[in-house]
């Protein structure tokens, strides 16, 4: 690879493959990771040809705990240096905590939180070094407030992530190295579909819907300008000043009355093994 490098996970479809898009069309070449290997293949063979640029095709399963090590070792015994890394992949769980076997969310916290950490961790020490590095972590409005039934592992998941990318932004300071957390609100996806909710998404009011192309320009756009968060749309921006402006028990009514309507909540326990 010869140009500078970016590493999009989640690259096969949605938001990452908006960022796949547009960072090659900047003239980045490209690591795209995900499991669906074919897609991958097919978006690498059109971004290369168009943007003539290199792409990578990673296939792997971030919720595997080697993923990550055995991923950028790969990279480094080819001399593969990422400039920029957009920790991206992520999905959610439908029905209460009780819902799911806890093995469905230690996957889920270690594809949404420790994966980005450990990637992070590895890819960081590089951009220091060479005095250049860009980093975003795709989180959520959802970290900005409790959620409801059918949301409580995923709120509190990107809470985490936000307070983290805060942090090592901070960290990061004066060293070239930008970090920015991306909160979205409702976006067209495929997240909607994977988590079984699209049918009672669709009862979403239009405004409150964002473009997947428009949240990733924004999110490079603010990480370009040193910003540590980046919440695409003028209706996200004036609805999480609202929230916090009011008192916190009036938060969580009103999230989770309105969460109610649109959430899986169903409360059959399953049993852990
Ligand atoms: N859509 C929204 O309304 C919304 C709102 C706020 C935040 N977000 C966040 O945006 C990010 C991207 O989601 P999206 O909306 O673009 O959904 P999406 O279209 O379903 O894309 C999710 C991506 O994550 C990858 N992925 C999932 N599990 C993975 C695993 N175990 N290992 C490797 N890759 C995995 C998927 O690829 P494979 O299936 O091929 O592995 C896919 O490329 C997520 O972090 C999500 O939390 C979404």
């Amino acid at each position: 690879m010869s140009r500078p490098v970016a590493l999009v996970t989640g690259a096969s479809s949605g938001i990452g493959l908006c960022f796949a898009q547009q960072l090659a069309r900047k003239g980045y070449d490209l690591v795209l990771v995900a499991r669906r290997l074919e897609r991958l293949e097919k978006i690498a063979s059109e971004l290369s040809q168009e943007h003539s640029i290199d792409c990578r095709v990673e296939g792997r399963d971030l919720a595997d705990p080697r993923a990550v090590a055995d991923l950028v070792s790969d990279l480094e015994r080819d001399g593969v240096e990422v400039e920029v890394l957009i920790n991206n992949a992520g999905y959610g769980l439908a029905g209460s905590y009780l819902s799911q076997p806890w093995q469905q969310h230690e996957k889920f916290i270690r594809v949404l939180f420790t994966a980005v950490c450990e990637l992070t961790h590895r890819l960081l020490p590089g951009m220091k070094l060479r005095g250049k590095g860009r980093i975003i972590q795709v989180s959520s409005v959802s970290g900005f407030m409790s959620g409801t039934a059918g949301h409580t592992l995923y709120g509190a998941v990107k809470a985490a992530l936000n307070l983290f990318t805060e942090c090592l932004a901070l960290e990061c300071k004066g060293s070239g190295v930008h970090v920015t957390s991306l909160c979205p609100g409702f976006t067209y996806t495929e997240f909607h579909d994977v988590t079984g909710t699209r049918e009672k998404m669709s009862k979403m009011p239009w405004f409150l819907w964002l473009q997947a192309d428009r949240v990733a320009s924004d999110a490079l756009d603010c990480c370009e300008r040193g910003k540590i968060y980046c919440v695409p749309g003028l209706v996200y921006k004036t609805l999480l000043i609202i929230l916090w402006l009011i008192p916190a028990p009036l938060r969580r009514w009103l999230v989770a009355r309105q969460g109610s309507s649109y959430r899986d909540s169903s409360e059959t326990p399953v049993k852990t093994n």
